[in-house]
């Protein structure tokens, strides 16, 4: 039995009633809030909370537990990042210098950089040096509050070692790292140059050989496809997609990032849990997103670094009934930060998503993008003790003061694993 860890004097508690759903439309604004308050977990749940004078009022014995003073701190859910690339070789910095002379993420992409690059990378690096880089990123993570975090493989492609390399190195770091991982194969995250003839050939590998290997190695829950212009094409990305689906895996879509090119559409045709980017999704996609229940996973700092101008148009997602989540999308190309806060921030200022709506994209709307609104994404009794505290008042402080980072600690599954 671990040492049971008493919150009091909390300036907010973000206590949310999720009952284990997300929150579309109206009630993505929606957050119960109490002021003053406590929190107490047993084991690695979260036992009760409520106000101070609810808590003077039950005679806690506090002489064995961690009590922790949070008078002028705000108190959340451990947040969930439900988008990243988490774990990959080297970094392109070099490109930065050719997007400021007007190159596009695609033109650096189709002359051999990009995806490509990394996937040079990820084929060079080591078991230890990937799983070293990524724990790096990881503790990052943490320092901003972060408890779960969905990670991609799609940098080996067509070196499917490779692949097996990035999907065991996030095995090892779930085991190892306070923050949990959930995994999402990603074979088609580019199309392989030797396949540029025969795409067919590769789509066959993939379905036929790669999927069936990974789900008997347990080694990923989700699939996941860049749909895209120049990448995968709509029928590419059904055919692989419904074929993942009978492999066993839960859907997932990059869609709609750079151009509108009917990714958001073909998520609602196919109910992936969730659609991401959306950049470009059209009023029918978003509609269609909304009728089915697929959560759209907004990426606001991967839509700041792409440098368009152009950002998910969260307002009319939410206006329709599309729960919208929150995600960082870290990667080496599109979006070198692992920083949520900033993510969140971005949402609010360029997308005009409420510091409520915000929060809802980043604790329980992001657990349903990843399957777990039973156990994390909302502070309630009986669920996970995945908590962040941070050093603000309230969450309107939090959104406001950005590009800082607000924690102060992070407890996981009921231990003090951030400032302890
Ligand atoms: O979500 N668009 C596809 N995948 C990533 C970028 C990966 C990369 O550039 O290395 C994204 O933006
Ligand atoms: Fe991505």
């Amino acid at each position: 039995m671990k040492q049971s860890v008493i919150i009091k004097n909390i300036s907010s508690l973000l206590a949310t009633k999720a009952h284990g759903k997300v929150r579309a439309g109206k009630a993505q604004g929606e957050v119960e809030i109490i002021k003053n308050a406590y929190l107490i977990t047993e084991d690695d749940k979260i036992k009760a909370l409520g106000t101070m004078d609810e808590y003077k009022a039950m005679g806690v014995d506090e002489s064995k537990a961690t009590v922790i003073d949070a008078t002028g701190k705000l108190v959340t859910p451990g947040l969930v990042d439900s988008h990243t690339h988490l774990v990959h070789g080297g970094s392109r910095e070099n490109e930065l210098s050719m997007k400021l002379h007007g190159k596009t993420y695609m033109d650096i992409m189709n002359a051999g950089g990009g995806i490509h690059a990394t996937q040079r990378h990820t084929k060079e690096a080591s078991f230890e040096e990937l799983y070293e880089k990524a724990k790096k990123s990881l503790d990052i993570m943490l320092s901003y509050g972060v408890t779960t975090v969905e990670a991609k493989s799609g940098y080996g492609i067509e070196d499917f070692d490779t692949e097996l390399k990035q999907l065991e190195v996030a095995k090892k770091l779930n085991e190892d790292h306070p923050i949990d991982l959930v995994s999402t194969f990603m074979p088609c995250h580019a199309m392989p140059d030797e396949y540029k003839n025969d795409r067919e050939a590769f789509i066959n590998k993939v379905i036929n050989e790669y999927n069936p290997k990974v789900m008997e190695k347990g080694l990923a829950e989700f699939a996941d496809i860049f749909c895209e212009d120049g990448v995968y094409t709509i029928d590419e990305s059904i055919r692989v997609l419904e074929a993942s689906r009978k492999t066993g895996f839960k859907l997932k879509i990059h869609a709609d990032e750079l151009i509108s090119f009917g990714g958001a559409e073909l998520s609602a045709e196919l109910k992936c849990v969730s659609a991401d980017h959306l950049i470009g999704a059209s009023d029918e996609g978003i509609k269609a997103m909304a009728a089915n229940g697929v959560i759209a996973n907004v990426l606001p700092s991967t839509a700041f670094n792409l440098n368009t101008g152009k950002y998910a148009r969260a307002r009319k997602m939410i206006e329709e009934g599309c729960p919208v989540s929150i995600s960082t999308d870290y990667n080496p190309g599109s979006c070198p930060s692992e920083n949520i806060q900033l993510a969140m921030q971005i949402a609010s200022i360029k997308m005009r998503m409420t510091p409520e709506e915000v929060f809802n994209a980043a604790t329980i709307n992001a657990a349903a993008s990843v399957l777990r609104t039973e156990s994390i994404g909302s502070l309630e009794v009986g669920k996970k003790a995945d908590i962040a505290i941070f050093n603000c008042e309230n969450i309107d402080y939090f959104v406001y003061h950005f590009g800082i980072n607000h924690t102060y600690k992070v407890i996981k599954n009921g231990t003090i694993v951030y400032g302890a």
